[in-house]
């Protein structure tokens, strides 16, 4: 029987996820945005918002859907895995009380020293905004400050690297966040592992390091990730093997205390002097982050999924063993004033030999039109990360204007930066 799966989301991400499954399966998807990529390779595509509870289970029944998987963490956050769960279809993705891993870091946190899960920064929540006001000053070193919810990977400030304290008590006074979680500033080198869970299993990934500042060098505002890169191996240049398999303990102490959770586990790791520490756990893949691993994943997604529908044990994983490099182009303006509802050229027959991954643009009857975030992606793969940045690069030339790049991701200068800073924190 060919199994019907049903996908939530409209992205990159998104785009990565139909592409490892409709070789195996029906595949249906719906999203707010037309996503050209997945609506070329789904059976059906309904144009229905991420969070529309209701009418994505009336889309799964209609398509008479065998399984869901869901891609972005609105989705989560609104509750869309239990109202499939409700109505009998089986969701690769946690139930929203689960999700909250991820949509309330406050709870993260207390979640973490509730469980003595180790990894975790020193934190203190508040729902006052002036007492944490009165935190920053008092506090003997820098701090990250982090509004409860969900801000799209934008609200994060961090003191010492992108803001003085002065400027993060400003940025606090002037939004109406609920609270805010400020916790120790981590110095080192961040990296992503993804981890497939369910029934108690945990099957990790490659590590990824994401790009989430707007600009070359790391400067500007943050983003939802500029892109990414991974290496043949599990772990990344900068990293050893032992610091790879702390940070999956660290995972596998968190889905054991979590009630049978589902799906995604995506942990965001800064690897410091002393070891991997915990900048948050996300309950969905990443956004570039799957479109590094996806291509590279050998054992197909549709048997993961249907195994942890069924209770049997998660599939072990095999890996192309290759490198990959993704790249983003986004809107003019990204993320502070983005150019929306500009159309774009993509010319997919100049992409070569990389993959191209649509995000959040919109197939309109006249071409594809940018959204507010990020337009597409290419994704090299390559026996090096050399090997595959040069590949993403001349997929690039595909992009047409009105587009922005971050041309240094993945290329040898910057991953030597990396080395050399872990190298330089761990004298
Ligand atoms: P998050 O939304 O929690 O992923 O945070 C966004 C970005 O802020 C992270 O990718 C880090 O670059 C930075 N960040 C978050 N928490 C910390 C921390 N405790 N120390 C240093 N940087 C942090
Ligand atoms: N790339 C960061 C995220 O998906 O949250």
């Amino acid at each position: 029987m060919t199994e019907s799966v049903l996908l939530v989301g409209g992205g990159g991400r998104e785009h990565a996820i139909a592409r490892a499954l409709a070789d195996d399966c029906d595949l249906h998807a719906c999203a707010s945005n037309r996503n050209p990529g997945i609506a070329s390779l789904a059976e059906t595509f309904e144009n229905v918002d991420e969070t529309a509870v209701d009418d994505i289970v009336a889309v799964a029944e209609q398509v008479d859907a065998d399984a869901a998987i869901i891609g972005p963490e609105s989705a989560l956050a609104a509750g869309v895995a239990d109202a499939l769960d409700a109505a009998g279809i089986y969701t690769f993705g946690p139930q929203e009380s689960d999700a909250r891993i991820e949509t309330d870091k406050a709870f993260q946190r207390r979640f973490m020293a509730d469980n003595d899960i180790p990894g975790s920064p020193d934190y203190a929540v508040f729902e006052d905004l002036d007492a944490a006001c009165d935190y920053i000053d008092d506090y003997d070193g820098d701090l990250a400050v982090k509004p409860i919810g969900l801000t799209g990977g934008k609200g994060v400030r961090v003191i010492g690297d992108q803001v003085t304290a002065a400027e993060a008590k400003e940025y606090l006074r002037g939004a109406d966040y609920d609270g805010v979680v400020l916790e120790e500033r981590l110095v080192g080198e961040e990296f992503t592992i993804q981890a497939f869970v369910a029934n108690g299993d945990v099957r990790t990934t490659p590590a990824v390091q994401d790009h989430k500042r707007a600009y070359e060098g790391d400067e500007g505002p943050n983003t939802g990730g500029m892109g990414s890169y991974s290496d043949t191996t599990m772990e990344l240049p900068f990293m050893t093997p032992d610091n790879y398999r702390d940070a999956v303990a660290i995972m596998e102490q968190v889905v054991a205390a979590l009630d049978d959770y589902k799906g995604i586990l995506y942990g965001q790791f800064m690897l410091t002097a002393e070891g991997p520490r915990v900048v948050e756990f996300n309950a969905r893949f990443g956004d570039p982050e799957a479109m590094n691993t996806l291509p590279v994943l050998e054992t197909p997604l549709l048997d993961v999924i249907t195994a942890a529908r069924d209770g049997d044990p998660l599939p072990s994983l095999s890996f192309s063993e290759q490198a990959t490099v993704c790249k983003y182009a986004v809107p003019d303006g990204y993320p502070t004033d983005p150019d929306a509802g500009t159309r774009i050229e993509v010319d997919e027959g100049n992409v070569g030999d990389a993959g191209l991954f649509y995000a959040s643009v919109d197939e309109r009857e006249d071409g594809i039109y940018t959204t507010t975030s990020r337009s597409f992606a290419v994704v090299g793969l390559g026996d090096t990360i050399t090997e595959a940045e040069q590949v993403a690069e001349d997929g690039l030339t595909a992009a047409g204007d009105g587009l922005r790049i971050r041309h240094d991701i993945g290329k040898p200068e910057l991953v030597q930066q990396r080395i050399d800073h872990m190298a330089e924190l761990r004298e």
